[in-house]
């Protein structure tokens, strides 16, 4: 497999014209470009357009919360933008979930177009057990965590955001076909406001599917050798889980 297959790149920038620079940069080595709130408030779907046309993947990465009702037609629409992945967050609850993975069935089959991927986001990966306790929420963050993703694996979900730590867990719970997206990825010691990171070379061996790159790679003094020396490691990791 591509390594490049495995690597999500976050846009996180404000204007089309930065957004549009990364994709022509480094496309050759990411699958697939992350169009998160900033980007999309700031530019709306004409950078999703974009990225279509440049035959680059696109994760609409909105994390959807509300009600059922509202949610799934906003996953409607994202399907209609022609996004390859999006997400919810599966705190929206078993019925929030399986209303919106339906409602994606639907409207993909009535339209004739590819059903994008729908991704439940499980604790975010700056939120630790601590944090928890402060939102009255007494479970540490890998039971949550364990509970989410099986929630979301029972409402028909295809995977979810998870942080490394718990990519062994998850795959093992939820089985090879279950799309695992680990962020929170870290090279050196900067952490910003993730408390919980990993490396990408780790994150794909212990079973992520997908590891997201941002700042570790946009604030890099050198990003494009950085880039190829993550695809390098990635593509080790890949091999020796082969052998
Ligand atoms: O911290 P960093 O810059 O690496 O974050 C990369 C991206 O991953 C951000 O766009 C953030 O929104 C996203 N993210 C996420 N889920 C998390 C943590 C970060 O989707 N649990």
């Amino acid at each position: 497999m591509d390594p490049k297959e495995s690597i999500i790149l976050a846009l996180d920038v404000e204007h089309f014209e930065d957004a549009r620079r990364l994709v022509m940069e480094y496309r050759d080595y990411v699958g697939m470009f992350k169009v998160g709130k900033q980007l999309f408030t700031h530019c709306g779907p004409k950078i999703v357009d974009f990225i279509n046309m440049k035959d680059s993947k696109v994760f609409l990465d909105l994390k959807y919360h509300d009600i059922p009702n509202t949610v799934s037609k906003a996953v409607i629409e994202a399907a209609k933008l022609g996004v390859d992945m999006l997400n919810i967050h599966t705190a929206g609850g078993l019925t929030m979930m399986r209303e919106s993975r339906s409602a994606l069935t639907s409207i993909t089959k009535k339209l004739q177009i590819p059903r994008p991927k729908i991704i439940g986001v499980t604790v975010l990966t700056s939120i630790d057990d601590n944090e928890l306790k402060v939102m009255g929420i007494d479970i540490t963050v890998k039971k949550l965590t364990k509970n989410l993703a099986l929630l979301a694996k029972e409402a028909g979900l295809d995977g979810v955001v998870a942080g490394g730590e718990d990519i062994e867990m998850i795959r093992e719970l939820c089985g090879d076909d279950f799309v695992i997206v680990t962020p929170g990825v870290r090279i050196g010691e900067k952490k910003d406001d993730q408390k919980r990171t990993i490396t990408p070379k780790e994150a794909i061996e212990k079973g992520a599917t997908y590891i997201v790159l941002g700042r570790t790679l946009l604030e890099n003094q050198e990003p494009f050798l950085l880039l190829q020396s993550i695809y390098k490691d990635i593509l080790n990791a890949l091999s020796e889980k082969q052998r």
